[in-house]
């Protein structure tokens, strides 16, 4: 018992920590083993309470209970039974409509009970964990029923955690935003992208950052093109339903794909205030020109996968997957390429892409250099000079790989690539904390760093609405198609060919 007392400056204020959707699966799966850990780090606050709140009506015993064995077959770290049984007892479960005002207000009853039960002042957070048709009413009745207000304007005051998706276009962000502003201060306001929680994305910051050498080559001047692929191995598997209302475009790009773009484009903050950060961030989305959807030529690939093999097993087609209509217009792979009208990256194209049942899992951001001139190991062929290439993979492997051209050994001088590679693993071998363990503390602590600015969901979205619009006006026209297993369809190639690129990562 007595070890849990110790504190560190990252431990939280006293928290009610409440979760709408607390019978979902991402309640089950990520959030709740999260806090497991955190209270195995000792981060978890001495006065920690959990409300799951839920539609449909289960005890408190049997919220726990169900919770225990989430914890066991989901946490990182192995289940211990006296770390559970002090956490537990403070974890109820209460049952109600998103759209009653008065069951929030039997809430809050429930929140003043525990404050004033232990006598001390509790800060509350709400974690918006439910399909995101709901999220207007949850906020409403959270700003109706006084919650959003506890304490406002102190170290206690009211936050709330928003999951994805943030609004399916451009218009529904910003009446998302509209709802929040009217009820929140936008200094308690945590939207969630898992990938910010990610530990080598944030790790992007501090190698661009912290590291002299990248600066002076990090431009248009020395850069010849940026890729970004996040690809998937798997299907849609049982969430048909969803994707199909969503698709690659707004379920990646728009939100993970976008934060590795804005991560890697953006200028030095002037410090590592939240603020500055996303003042950066949104700069460099705003200097996006707007994609080309005309011609041939476009600047935007969609597709969809057919069957195939993927790691060796037999996988269908997308039609052919549970809950997917036979007429489903929905792209499960997109590739972009962006233009970026700044100082630093005018003329630097941004390739994208991303996709479900490709060739394998991996994310990754590559940097390609230019070529040296063609002065000495240029010449023609002769020497085979690739450009150097600084990857910066996110998942699995975790790591950065540099490349450069060596010389073989030998009387004739040949030059080959070889590279400079770190990995997480093999060089820290930690177990590194899940991104939800990382995001859920950072906003019991009043930190958005790692959270998306109102104007950061919009600016982004800005860029795509346009997109999906035209989409949706062409229906199936335009929709390649890609064999799973691959790394997407040939016109995703063409993308980069046309430009004299092509992908780094290809399958085979
Ligand atoms: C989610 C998407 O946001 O991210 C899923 O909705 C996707 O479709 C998932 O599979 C990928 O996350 P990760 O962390 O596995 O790369």
């Amino acid at each position: 018992m007595e070890e849990n007392k110790q504190t560190s400056d990252r431990t939280p204020t006293p928290t009610i920590l409440v979760i709408f959707g607390a019978s979902g699966d991402l309640t089950a799966r990520k959030l709740v083993p999260a806090l497991y850990n955190l209270g195995c780090e000792n981060l978890l606050p001495e006065h920690f309470h959990l409300i799951g709140y839920g539609r449909s009506s289960m005890t408190d015993d049997a919220f726990r209970d169900s919770m225990k064995k989430a914890v066991s077959e989901y946490s990182r770290s192995p289940f211990k039974d006296d770390l559970w049984n002090r956490l537990s007892p403070n974890f109820s479960y209460h049952a109600g409509p998103y759209d009653d005002l008065d069951s929030f207000r039997a809430l809050s009853e429930k929140i003043k009970e525990i404050e004033d039960s232990k006598d001390v002042d509790f800060q509350c957070l709400f974690y918006v964990s439910t399909p995101p048709g709901v999220f207007k009413p949850i906020l409403e009745n959270l700003g109706n029923s006084g919650l959003a207000r506890r304490h406002r304007r102190t170290a206690f005051a009211s936050k709330v955690v928003v999951e994805k998706p943030f609004g399916r276009d451009l218009e529904t962000a910003c009446e998302l935003n509209a709802v929040i502003t009217r009820r929140f201060e936008e200094s308690q306001v945590f939207r969630i992208d898992h990938y910010l929680g990610k530990e080598t994305v944030q790790s992007l910051l501090a190698q661009r950052f912290s590291n002299v050498i990248f600066e002076p080559v990090w431009n248009r001047h020395h850069v010849s093109c940026v890729q970004i692929t996040v690809a998937e191995d798997l299907g849609v598997g049982s969430r048909g339903g969803y994707y199909d209302r969503s698709g690659a475009l707004r379920d990646m790009v728009q939100n993970h794909v976008m934060q590795l773009l804005a991560l890697t484009a953006m200028e030095p903050p002037s410090s590592l205030d939240p603020e500055a950060i996303r003042d950066e961030k949104v700069k460099a989305l705003k200097a996006i020109r707007p994609l080309d959807l005309e011609g041939d030529d476009t600047d935007v690939v969609r597709a969809r996968y057919r069957a195939g093999l993927v790691n060796g097993d037999k996988a269908i087609g997308y039609l052919e997957e549970e809950g997917i209509p036979e007429d489903s217009i929905t792209e499960t792979f997109a590739a972009l390429r962006l233009s970026l009208d700044n100082w630093r990256w005018k003329g630097v194209p941004f390739y994208l892409r991303s996709g479900k049942r490709m060739a394998r899992k991996v994310s990754e951001v590559a940097v390609l250099f230019r070529r040296p001139p063609a002065i000495l190991f240029s010449e023609g062929d002769r020497f085979n000079v690739s450009p150097n290439c600084l990857v910066l993979r996110i998942q699995p492997d975790e790591g950065v790989t540099l490349t450069l051209n060596s010389k073989t050994p030998g009387i004739e001088t040949r030059l080959q690539p070889v590279e400079l590679s770190f990995g997480y693993e093999t060089t820290f071998q930690s177990n590194t904390p899940e991104a939800y363990e990382r995001l859920i503390l950072d906003a019991m602590n009043g930190d958005g760093t790692l959270f998306i600015r109102g104007d950061e969901t919009e600016t982004s979205w800005g860029i795509f609405s346009p997109v999906l619009e035209r989409w949706a006006e062409d229906g199936s026209k335009g929709m390649e198609s890609y064999t799973a297993g691959t790394f997407g369809p040939l016109a995703a190639d063409k993308l980069l060919l046309r430009d004299g690129h092509e992908w780094r990562l290809q399958a085979g």
